[in-house]
């Protein structure tokens, strides 16, 4: 697990100045990259100021080096409901576990990256605070808990850092050699990202639905000509979508400013209307922008709601609010346009696992679009980036997007593997991706797609692909479940369980176990069906049959990309 930092470091030792330095261990536990950024951004700018840093993915740190850690940081993004990210699930459990060592001669530094509009914001990052603190380690800086405008924050808790450990007497003197960068050292060499991305050409948007389904997905085909990107079968296309102009105008209205209004925005200067439509979140509704707001009305109710203590009850209500329907509820806000842009976060880029293989289409990329629409306190909603891609943009068009690696959804080295792949919904995307690159390849190894939407009619997306590659052996086998053509519901789970026997037997033949979709209901229940297979077709107690799959998941054969 030799990252390019640690390469680096290990080639060009630490300074002279500083023989007895401690090497400084900085792991992540990454959910979609940024807690991995973070950690390398630390790990250059540590080797800079001359200190021996490696930069180590948890899901790859050996449990039994902890012991001897004396400078340990964890930057760690946090899960769903609370839970750490998957890649960093193993060594959470062993840390909270008996086997933990005691930490008595260690020095370390967490940070937090999450998301403030979920509950349990930065919750793993607060555990592995807490938890080394128990086990004797002492704190070198404080923990810091990001929300996703993470970059200067993050920036300023590092300086910090670096500026405790060279106040320690064993780290090298400020203006000590810093150590050669090697070029691989700068973090995920991709030509675009946020600040800067590629204006991609719609080529194709084609709803995949049929007339009277209950969902909407469409199948969008973007052109990376003149790009010079490459990408893998699992990787993540990120896109930078614009609010709708009627939303903008009507919390415009709602807070009686001016949209001409020229506003500083971090793109620079332009009409407020502009900023709020390309560079600020105005439907998402998170504990901070109330207490910003809550701190110019007077409004006792929504005071009370922000008591610590009640953080459920405050995620509660914001549950289907958007910022309008805070300022309508309580009006009469003292605010005025650099306040309202001082309370919103960023607009985030929105992230779609790709469906297509690059191999097999060289210079495109294809997504698998589900419209968010809802109703909700009488209003409609929209969801950003779909709604902005189904209904605002044409073959054409531009849209701003990069691409993101992601190294924990990958097909296995060898061609021969059987594959299970699990994705109900638009979580086939990646799926079809794995089965173009494979047919592409010419790969020989089974596999077999569990695919699950609510009627066969109207909502099998990509069935002539599925069926036309399950002809041709590209696909060994398909099952399938719709969900709302019976009586009772059938799930993608109750497909594996029915033909659990078979599955255990692939898994025990190598197959890699791939699941994508939905985070909150789907993945923990197929993830109950699995070990429940384990432990009736393997002849397992419970207990084992749950370490088979967390087994499985060290070794890198179920992977998960679950939002
Ligand atoms: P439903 O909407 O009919 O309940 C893709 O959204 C498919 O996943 C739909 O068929 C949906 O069924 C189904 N689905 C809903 N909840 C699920 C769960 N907990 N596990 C698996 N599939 C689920």
């Amino acid at each position: 697990y030799l990252t390019g930092v640690n390469a680096a470091a290990s080639a060009q030792p630490a300074p002279s100045q500083a023989p007895a330095a401690h090497p400084l261990t900085i792991l992540y536990g990454s959910e979609t990259g940024n807690a991995e950024g973070v950690a390398r951004q630390l790990g250059e700018q540590a080797l800079a100021r001359g200190l021996d840093a490696r930069v180590v993915d948890l899901a790859d740190y050996k449990h039994k080096e902890l012991r001897q850690e004396a400078r340990l940081v964890i930057v760690t993004a946090t899960h769903g409901e609370g839970e750490p990210p998957d890649p960093a699930a193993d060594f959470y459990e062993f840390l909270h576990g008996r086997k933990a060592p005691k930490l008595k001669e260690c020095l370390f530094a967490v940070l937090g990256l999450g998301d403030s509009s979920y509950e349990f914001f930065c919750q793993t990052g607060q555990d592995f605070d807490r938890r080394l603190e128990a086990l004797g380690a002492e704190r070198l800086s404080p923990r810091l808990d990001c929300d996703v405008d993470y970059e200067e924050p993050a920036q300023a808790w590092i300086t910090q850092l670096l500026d405790a450990l060279a106040s320690r007497s064993d780290t090298p003197a400020p203006g000590a050699e810093p150590a050669a960068l090697t070029p691989q050292d700068s973090p995920q060499a991709t030509r675009y990202d946020r600040q800067h991305p590629f204006l991609a050409e719609v080529l194709e948007c084609q709803g995949l639905n049929g007339r009277g389904s209950p969902k909407e997905t469409y199948h969008l085909e973007l052109s990376l000509e003149g790009a010079g990107l490459d990408y893998q079968p699992g990787d993540i296309l990120c896109l930078l979508p614009r609010n709708r102009e009627a939303e903008v105008s009507a919390l415009l209205d709602a807070l009686g400013l001016d949209p001409e209004e020229r506003v500083e925005s971090h793109s620079g200067g332009r009409s407020l209307f502009e900023a709020l439509r390309d560079d600020y979140e105005i439907t998402t509704l998170t504990p901070p922008v109330v207490e910003a707001y809550a701190a110019r009305i007077e409004a006792p109710a929504i005071g009370e709601l922000l008591a610590k203590e009640r953080r459920g009850e405050l995620m509660d209500y914001l549950y289907g609010r958007h910022l309008i329907d805070l300022v309508l509820e309580y009006p009469g806000a003292n605010l005025d346009a650099p306040a309202l842009l001082g309370m919103l976060r960023k607009l985030q880029p929105r992230e779609y696992s790709i469906a297509s293989s690059h191999l097999a289409n060289p210079e495109e990329v294809h997504l698998t679009v589900a419209a968010v629409r809802y109703t909700s306190f009488e209003r409609e909603r929209h969801g950003v980036a779909s709604t902005y891609l189904c209904d605002l943009i044409e073959p054409g068009d531009r849209v701003p997007i990069y691409l993101r690696t992601n190294k924990h959804f990958r097909l296995p080295d060898n061609p021969e593997t059987p594959l299970i792949m699990v994705g109900p919904g638009t979580g086939v995307a990646p799926f079809r991706a794995f089965l173009q690159q494979r047919e592409e390849l010419g790969a020989s190894g089974p596999s077999w797609l569990f695919f699950g939407n609510p009627h066969f009619r109207t909502d099998f997306l990509y069935q002539t692909e599925f069926q036309d590659w399950l002809k041709r052996g590209v696909l060994s086998r398909l099952d399938v479940a719709f969900s709302r053509d019976e009586a009772e519901k059938i799930y993608v789970q109750q497909r594996l369980r029915e033909r659990g026997g078979e599955v255990y037997r692939w898994l025990e033949d190598g197959a890699h176990f791939y699941v994508c979709g939905d985070a909150e209901r789907m993945a923990p229940d197929v993830n109950d069906a699995l070990i429940e297979i384990v432990r009736e077709h393997g002849g397992h107690s419970k207990e084992a049959a749950t370490d088979y799959v967390k087994q499985l998941q060290r070794d890198k054969r179920y992977q998960r990309d679950v939002y």
